[in-house]
C-alpha cells in the first residue's frame, strides 16, 4: 500500500516545500519511497510555478535539503481524494482546507506540529516577512514533526 501526504501552507514556497523536502529525506532514508508519497501544496494562488523562495532554499541547504526541483501549486479540491495525509503549517491554512473538505473525506485533516514533540508552538509561523531566523526555527519545528509523522505512519500503517 502507498501513504501519501500532503503538506500546505499559504504560498506553497517557504514552509511546506521545506516540510516537503525534510520529511522526503527521511522517508528516502528509511527507504520507504515505494510505501510514501509526498507532496506540498498552498492555499493561495500568487506563486503558482515558482521555486521555492531563495531563504527557504538557502536554509534549507545548510542542512541537506534540496529544494531546487519543488515547483508552487495550489490545493485542488480532488487532493482530499488523493491524499491520507493534509498538514497545515498554521491554523489559518487549516481553516481554508476545511472549508472545501469533502464530507467523505476519511484521511486526517490536521496541524502538521500536532506529530511533533515537545514542542512549545503548534503553528509553524509564516517567515515570508520575517527579518530571516524564522527560516532555521522553520527548520527545527519541520524537522521534528517529520520524525513524529513518520514513526506515526510507519506505526499505523506498516
Ligand atoms: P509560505 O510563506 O506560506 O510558508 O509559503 C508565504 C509565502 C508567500 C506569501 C505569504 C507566505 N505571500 O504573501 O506572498
Amino acid at each position: 500500500m502507498t501513504v501519501k501526504v500532503l503538506f500546505v501552507c499559504l504560498g506553497n514556497i517557504c514552509r511546506s516545500p521545506t516540510a516537503h523536502s525534510v520529511f522526503q529525506k527521511l522517508v528516502d532514508e528509511a527507504s520507504l519511497q515505494s510505501h510514501i508519497e509526498v507532496d506540498s501544496a498552498g492555499t493561495g494562488d500568487w506563486h503558482i510555478g515558482r521555486k521555492p523562495d531563495s531563504r527557504s532554499a538557502q536554509a534549507a541547504a545548510q542542512r541537506g535539503y534540496d529544494l531546487s526541483a519543488l515547483r508552487a501549486r495550489q490545493v485542488i479540491v480532488a487532493d482530499f481524494d488523493q491524499f491520507d495525509y493534509i498538514l497545515a503549517m498554521d491554523t489559518n491554512n487549516l481553516q481554508d482546507l476545511q472549508d472545501i473538505c469533502p464530507l467523505h473525506f476519511n484521511g486526517d485533516l490536521a496541524l502538521f506540529l500536532s506529530y511533533g514533540s515537545g514542542l512549545s508552538l503548534d503553528e509553524v509561523p509564516d517567515p515570508y516577512y520575517g527579518s530571516g531566523g524564522g527560516f532555521d526555527q522553520v527548520l527545527d519545528l519541520v524537522e521534528n514533526a517529520s520524525a513524529g509523522l513518520l514513526t506515526h505512519i510507519k506505526d499505523v500503517h506498516f
